[in-house]
């Protein structure tokens, strides 16, 4: 196993504590959905993708296994592949195996543990194949590693994670990648597409409860990592619609009026006051492929499940030298 090109952890620590201090400060309390993946959060996380109510993972990896030949079709013989966000790296594998030859494999996470077994996993699975972990911020502006094989290079951002990020966020990100790809590179992006409304909520308010533990471990990860002193049976896990953002938006909802305490800053909460925890924006094909062509892309091929709840996306650099 190759070396993490970047273990951050000091700094990742001082940084989490700012976006959570800044975060509580704000007239809506809002703190960065990132910080929702520490080890626990991603064990949850994988939990919820194997929830009934949760069909995004399903509907995603029923379009991947349908699409293997045009996904190869399109990604050429011998790419690598570049993956932001990869976690437990659930569709890494299919992917990976649709792809002709693949030389090389870089997921890029903050969640270390899943990263590191992600990376090795691929590695044991795919015995020929260069692989290299990258543990960075995929906001943050990075190179990627300079002794990566040659050969076409294919950025993989599934899970609809792209609706995580704001406007602005998912345009430069898309920007970041066409670097990372260059002129001759491809991108395939999970999408989740807008729907009933009860849907979607069903699909971050599960009836189990387990949304509401990966929401609320967020408190519980500010405890042990920042020395906070939340209550979480004072506060409850809530989804809900934005229309103007076309976005499920999960929150923590205080029960009662209180006071927390991070170190020496304490946080007013009234009660039925909110921290906003994770926006998930719905998109559509329209905004997709606008979105695409901002950041420098065009949309090649989108494919659909059959009960359109999730798309795929093939995208090429709009300057692309060998359009194929
Ligand atoms: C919604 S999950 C998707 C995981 C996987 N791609 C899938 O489809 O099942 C988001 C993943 O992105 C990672 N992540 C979230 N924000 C990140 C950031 N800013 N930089 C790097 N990784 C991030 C999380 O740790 C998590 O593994």
């Amino acid at each position: 196993m190759h070396d993490l090109t970047a273990a951050p952890s000091h700094s990742d620590h001082n940084l989490f504590r700012s976006d959570v201090v800044d975060g509580l400060s704000c007239l809506q309390k809002t703190i960065p959905y990132r910080w929702l993946y520490d080890e626990r959060g991603s064990d949850l996380f994988e939990e919820i993708t194997r929830l009934e109510e949760y069909y995004p993972t399903r509907a995603e990896t029923a379009i991947l296994r349908a699409r293997q030949p045009e996904l190869r079709e399109f990604a050429g013989p011998g790419p690598i592949l570049i993956e932001y966000g990869a976690g437990a790296g659930v569709k890494t594998e299919l992917m990976l195996g649709s792809l002709a030859e693949p030389r090389g494999y870089v997921p890029i996470d903050v969640a270390h543990e899943y990263l590191l077994q992600t990376a090795h996993r691929m590695e044991r699975r795919f015995r020929s194949l260069w692989v290299r972990p990258v543990e960075r911020d995929f906001l943050s502006a990075f190179e990627m590693p300079t002794d990566i094989p040659a050969g076409r290079r294919v950025g993989f951002f599934s899970g609809s994670t792209i609706g995580n990020l704001d406007a602005a966020e998912a345009e430069a990100f898309l920007l970041q990648m066409l670097r990372h790809v260059g002129p001759d590179g491809a991108a395939i992006v999970g999408v989740d597409l807008v729907k009933q409304v009860e849907t979607l909520l069903r699909a971050y308010d599960d009836s189990e409860g387990v949304t509401a533990q990966f929401n609320l471990n967020l408190l519980a990860r500010i405890n042990r990592e920042l020395g906070g002193d939340f209550h979480l049976d004072r506060f409850r896990h809530v989804a809900r619609w934005n229309d103007s953002e076309r976005a499920v938006e999960m929150h923590l909802i205080s029960l009662t009026d209180q006071w927390a305490s991070i170190g020496q800053r304490r946080f007013h909460f009234g009660e039925g006051e909110t921290i906003c925890t994770e926006s998930s924006r719905k998109y559509d094909h329209e905004r997709l492929g606008a979105l695409a062509e901002r950041a420098g892309w065009r949309v090649s091929q989108a494919w659909e499940d059959d009960k359109r709840l999730f798309s795929v996306f093939a995208l090429s650099p709009r300057a692309a030298r060998s359009p194929r």
